[in-house]
């Protein structure tokens, strides 16, 4: 095996996300203390952010040391390097969460088991989908009285448009959570509940005739397992990863992150079953991890707030050959060579410098403004990886200067502020006008806050309210001149210079889709990639 092939193999590279509270926060700390990244339990800040005002927000950034440290947390697990990606858990940060995931091989879903399937829940599994993005669905919570397990699976599959598979199963649940067994290498671990400590109690079991099961699990709880297994081997085909590293099919695990329970078996499973590095497309060409030329693309551009250093990090995914410090690289949109004396990774808790990174890895990159999410790096030829398209907003506001004396900083500011994906910016084509689209409210008081604080500059935000953003693409110009004649003030360009509708309601959506039968209206603005 060649040194490139040898690293791949090596590496992890996923995320964990969820519904806001079914446990991922919970659940990633106990992989670190898996990984022996942290040595007890609470070590790891929580970046939830429950109160939905600005100042809250930029406070828990504040003590998270600008989030950086815990945006990649990468960590040893047997002979696997793992770098687990973190995903705001707040529903307004949806959009960072969905970038995200085009940086990762794939991805563990936390469900709550006493609420089943959840509206985010839905959200992320179909953007994973887009992809085709391999899931292991973590089914968390046993501890307290949730639904029946194969009730469970049922609505999974149901709900979440999936095939499922479980690799392990609850012994018994709630109050009489008695542990789980693993479907995937027979072997039944006890539950203790502890948590600051790793169940140690495993105990292998062949054959579930065994009466050491009787022993083990008393009462009612060993025959019932039996029967369970019995009927999980009648109902779902035998294991087989191929479905799963093809996105047709999840497996499932049980247990209990903030018991530490069950966790273990699925990060043990997960270290055989999960993808290495895997290949990825580009507007030319896809793109095999194992090319010996560097290539990797920016997904997420974190902004400093510490007023006294104001430069930005972009993570850059590397998706083949080898990146390296101090060494020229090409900046395809820009068309112009970069070079970075202080690339950075994660390892457990610490940032260091690194010489080189491998395909998988996440290198923190210095910047001064010459990144945007989706930019690529490679070292020549020109290419630009497909990522995950901007979805339409679902509330829009005009932003309006409060200081005419700071409007260009008013203006680089929000030019900057939606080059990080903080929210969608729109001019309109008639006056100039800024528009700003975003998934909640939260982010305009960040917006708000940071122009301030950032840029010095004042503003102010008011309601418009559109509906749904479209793109628009035409092969008839005349037609499309005269739609955006008679639309008007509802006609904008994005960041891109794309022609997008805002429309004002369904009806009149419709309407405009039957009335303009040659021009196509998106949704999304996937048909850029998927014209470029
Ligand atoms: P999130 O990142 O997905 O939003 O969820 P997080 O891990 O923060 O967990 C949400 C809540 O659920 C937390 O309680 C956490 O302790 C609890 N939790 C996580 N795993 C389990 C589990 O296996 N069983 C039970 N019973 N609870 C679990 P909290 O009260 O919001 O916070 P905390 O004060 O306990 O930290």
């Amino acid at each position: 095996m060649s040194q490139i092939q040898e690293e791949i193999a090596q590496r992890r590279t996923f995320a964990i996300i969820s519904h806001p509270d079914a446990g991922k926060t919970t659940l990633t700390e106990k992989f670190l203390l898996f990984g022996g990244a942290i040595q007890t339990a609470g070590a790891v800040k929580n970046n939830k952010i429950t109160k939905t005002a600005a100042s809250d927000f930029m406070e828990i950034e504040r003590q998270r040391g600008i989030s950086v440290a815990t945006s990649v947390m990468a960590f040893h697990y047997r002979d696997k390097l793992i770098n687990l990606l973190d995903t705001p858990g707040h529903r307004d940060f949806a959009e960072d969460t969905y970038r995200t995931l085009t940086a990762v091989d794939s991805v563990i879903l936390v469900v709550d088991c006493v609420k089943g399937v959840e509206a985010q829940t839905e959200r992320l599994m179909e953007v994973c989908r887009m992809r085709d993005t391999p899931v292991i669905i973590f089914v968390n919570k046993l501890d307290l009285e949730g639904q029946d397990p194969f009730d469970l699976l049922d609505e999974l599959e149901t709900k979440l448009n999936i095939q499922v598979r479980p690799l392990s199963w609850p012994i018994s649940g709630g109050q009489s959570f008695k542990g789980v067994y693993s479907l995937y290498d027979s072997k039944v671990r006890l539950f203790n509940p502890d948590k600051t400590r790793i169940a140690k109690d495993v105990v292998a079991i062949d054959d579930l005739s065994d009466p050491t099961l009787d022993e083990l699990v008393t009462g009612p709880h060993a025959d019932q397992l039996r029967e369970d297994v019995e009927l999980i081997d009648g109902v779902y085909e035998p294991w087989d990863a191929a479905p799963y590293l093809e996105g047709k099919m999840a497996p499932v695990f049980f247990g209990s992150a903030v018991n530490n329970f069950g966790i273990q078996e699925m990060l043990d499973t997960f270290i055989q079953i999960a993808p290495d590095p895997r290949k990825r497309s580009a507007d030319v060409r896809d793109v095999a991890p194992t090319e010996p030329t560097f290539t990797g693309f920016i997904f997420k551009i974190h902004a400093n707030i510490d007023p006294r250093h104001r430069d930005r990090i972009a993570f850059l995914r590397v998706c083949s050959g080898t990146f390296k410090r101090n060494t020229f690289f090409y900046h395809t949109r820009l068309d112009k060579k970069l070079k970075f004396a202080n690339p950075a990774t994660f390892l457990a808790q610490d940032k260091s410098v690194i010489d080189e990174a491998w395909p998988g890895d996440v290198v923190g990159l210095y910047d001064t403004g010459n990144f945007k999410i989706g930019d690529t790096l490679t070292e020549g030829e020109h290419l630009q990886f497909r990522g995950i398209p901007s979805f339409s907003p679902e509330i829009f506001k005009e932003l309006v200067n409060k200081d005419p004396m700071k409007s260009k900083q008013l203006e680089k500011g929000i030019q900057q502020l939606t080059d990080e994906g903080v929210a969608q910016l729109f001019i309109r084509e008639v006056g100039n006008r800024k528009i700003v689209g975003t998934v909640g409210e939260l982010q305009f008081e960040v917006i708000q806050y940071r122009l301030e604080h950032e840029y010095g500059a004042k503003c102010e935000f008011q309601a418009k309210p559109y509906y749904k953003a479209c793109w628009l693409v035409s092969d008839h110009p005349e037609k499309l001149a005269e739609f955006k004649r008679i639309k008007g003030t509802e006609m904008v360009k994005d960041k891109d210079g794309n022609d997008v509708f805002l429309a004002p309601s369904k009806f009149l959506l419709d309407m405009e889709i039957a009335n303009y039968p040659e021009i196509t209206f998106h949704f999304t603005s996937e048909f850029k990639t998927a014209k470029a």
